[in-house]
């Protein structure tokens, strides 16, 4: 087991053991992230919604899904192969009832981001895509939309940053045959050339 490892693993502990926020009070588990500890590729999310929240793993619901078409069969490589990561690590819902997901809330982003923080140290990867606007608002300090900032790249802390759509949001507008997602994939395209990864000549 490599030093990164071992860091990201104390890491979780600390985190699921964490009363930080008010989410602390109606999660049932706590989403830290997963994938390669040395991950040239960081996926950042906004938060866990319920799949997340009930399995303690990012990305596996109906975003999920696609999320992992996009790295599997667009990039052509095993999703354990990068790293995913959202800036809550418990699931924001309206009301707090953990029915109706929403946005991260500025207290509880403040509260919980010095976790993601320290993963984006420990993984040092070599780019990272942000995934909608609350991840890319916080990673790039900005509040231009991300219609505006995606498909270019930003950087945060000399890595390049390259936001992208969330797949939520591609979903809930027209899915697969949107438009929006062919932005997606332009957007990783430009991501696999940045990192020297062989680009599969099907659309992802
Ligand atoms: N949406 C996110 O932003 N993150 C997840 O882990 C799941 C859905």
């Amino acid at each position: 087991m490599n030093e990164n490892t071992t860091a990201l693993e104390t890491l979780q502990q600390t985190a699921d053991a964490c009363v930080k926020c008010r989410l602390a009070t109606t999660r049932k588990r706590v989403v830290f992230g997963e994938g390669n500890p040395q991950a040239e590729l960081l996926f950042i999310g906004e938060g866990p919604g319920r799949q997340e929240d009930l399995t303690g793993r990012p990305f596996v619901g109906r975003s999920g899904e696609l999320l992992t078409r996009i790295i599997e069969n667009g990039m052509g490589v095993p999703r354990s192969t990068v790293y995913i990561a959202n800036i809550v690590k418990c699931r924001p819902t309206v009301d707090m009832k953990m029915e109706k997901d929403r946005a991260p809330d500025p207290e509880e982003v403040a509260c919980c981001s010095p976790y993601l923080l320290k993963q984006i140290e420990l993984i040092a990867p070599r780019v990272i895509v942000t995934l909608g606007s609350p991840a890319a608002k916080f990673i790039l300090k900005t509040d231009t939309g991300i219609t505006k900032i995606r498909g270019r790249w930003h950087e945060f802390k000399g890595i390049p940053v390259m936001p992208t759509f969330h797949p939520s949001y591609v979903l809930r507008n027209g899915g697969e045959k949107s438009p929006l997602r062919k932005d997606v994939w332009e957007d990783i395209k430009l991501v696999m050339q940045k990192l020297n990864w062989p680009i599969p000549t099907q659309n992802g």
